[in-house]
């Protein structure tokens, strides 16, 4: 198998074509793929109805772009955020069951109505809904946002619709929260000053939901029916995966005090009943554990170990994994992304082929705040070694 680098250069370089089609923009994520760097690697090292492992998924880019390519695939990620995104994003459903998504519009509609004192021509159920409880709920949201969301979430969970449709829903109001919040930005949890309008979380989630059905069911007509599995669990403990199960591990993990996922969807953990504490705890390489805590580089040396240490077992022997790994900077000191994944996987993988580029031109650099002129990312691709 040879990566063709230079092509693979270009499409990073120039960032492919769009990087939002089909199910790619359900959920913003902090650090997603390039769908097309996912579309090189599996096309290159696998071939059809073989399984492709995404052991840190995130919100499930490789995920899709598998099952777009006719190849099974397993998900895992510690995130429940993620996990719901990439389930949502991989999973086909058919038009009669989307149609059902009026009748929670309707409801959501008219309950929001008469919230605000609003008499509507089509009565509906009145349903009773709580406000979720959470520390310093009234800092991150206006009083009404607070009701809307409360009266969305209600109309969804006590709907006919089914499992997938549910999902569907929830993800898209875990998508808008950020917005209609207090916090800053996707990447800034700090709260501002914003003015929400009446009935605003109403019409973005409307937005959103009208969305993403288009883009499901085009996804539906377009991928495989390949089967997608997505795991919440800590990829240092997959004993779920079989051994020598998996033909292609293509991802990126966390980088090293770069970013902190569970602090970002922090809100949206709230809103969807997750729970904050396992994930923060577990997080490999957040900004928390680097730069709250001081834990130096070797903490997440030993944790990607662990990690390294299970991707050998599930991959068959000889099978390649890529991996795109970001230059760090810990304790002042930068740390290149290369040196660093060749350190852990030398025990079990043989580095076959790398490539660097300037984070500067990469999409996956979401916030410009962790922007440095001299930080590369790099791909690496690696040989199991195991007998
Ligand atoms: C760079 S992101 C992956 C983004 C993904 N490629 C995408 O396109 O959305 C790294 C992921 O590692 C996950 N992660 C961090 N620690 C983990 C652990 N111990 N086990 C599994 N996943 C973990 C984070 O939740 C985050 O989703």
């Amino acid at each position: 198998m040879v990566l063709n680098t230079q092509e693979l250069k270009e499409i990073i370089l120039t960032n492919g074509d769009s990087t939002t089609y089909l199910t790619h923009n359900f959920h913003p994520y902090a650090a997603k793929f390039i769908p097309q760097i996912p579309v090189n690697l599996i096309k290159t090292f696998t071939k059809e109805r073989e399984t492709v492992l995404d052991p840190f998924c995130g919100s499930g880019t490789s995920l899709v772009e598998a099952k777009l390519l006719s190849r099974k695939a397993i998900g895992v990620d510690l995130h429940a955020i993620g996990v719901l995104a990439s389930k949502v994003k991989t999973t086909k459903i058919s038009d009669i069951e989307l149609s059902n998504i009026k009748q929670v519009i309707q409801q959501s509609e008219f309950n929001i109505n008469r919230y605000y004192g609003v008499k509507t021509l089509f009565p509906s159920d009145k349903i009773s809904y709580k406000l979720p409880e959470f520390y310093n709920r009234e800092h991150w949201f206006q009083e009404n946002v607070l009701h809307e969301l409360a009266i969305i979430k209600e109309c969804i969970k006590q709907s006919k619709v089914s499992k997938e449709l549910k999902d569907l829903l929830n993800l898209a109001l875990s998508s808008i929260i950020v917005a209609v919040s207090n916090q800053e930005s996707e990447t800034r949890y700090a709260a501002i000053n914003k003015d929400i309008k009446a009935k605003q979380v109403l019409s973005l989630f409307c937005n959103k939901v009208y969305d993403m059905v288009t883009r499901i069911q085009k996804f539906s007509q377009e991928a495989s029916n390949e089967v997608v599995n997505v795991y919440q669990a800590d990829s240092r403990y997959i004993d779920f995966i079989k051994n020598n199960s998996v033909d292609f591990i293509v991802t990126s993990p966390p980088y090293p005090n770069t970013y902190d996922y569970y602090l970002y969807h922090k809100l949206r953990i709230f809103w969807l009943d997750f729970n904050v504490r396992e994930i923060q705890d577990n997080e490999i390489g957040s900004r928390h554990k680097h730069s709250s805590k001081k834990e130096g580089v070797d903490s997440y040396i030993k944790d990607m170990k662990m990690c390294f240490k299970q991707f050998s077992r599930v991959l068959k022997p000889d099978k390649y994994f890529a991996i795109v790994e970001g230059d760090c900077i810990i304790a002042g000191k930068m740390i290149k992304g290369d040196d660093l994944i060749e350190e852990i996987a030398r025990e079990n993988f043989e580095t076959v082929d790398k490539i660097y580029y300037s984070l500067n031109h990469s999409s996956k650099c979401f916030n410009p705040a962790f922007r440095n002129k001299e930080k590369e990312e790099h791909i690496l691709v690696l040989r199991n070694r195991k007998q």
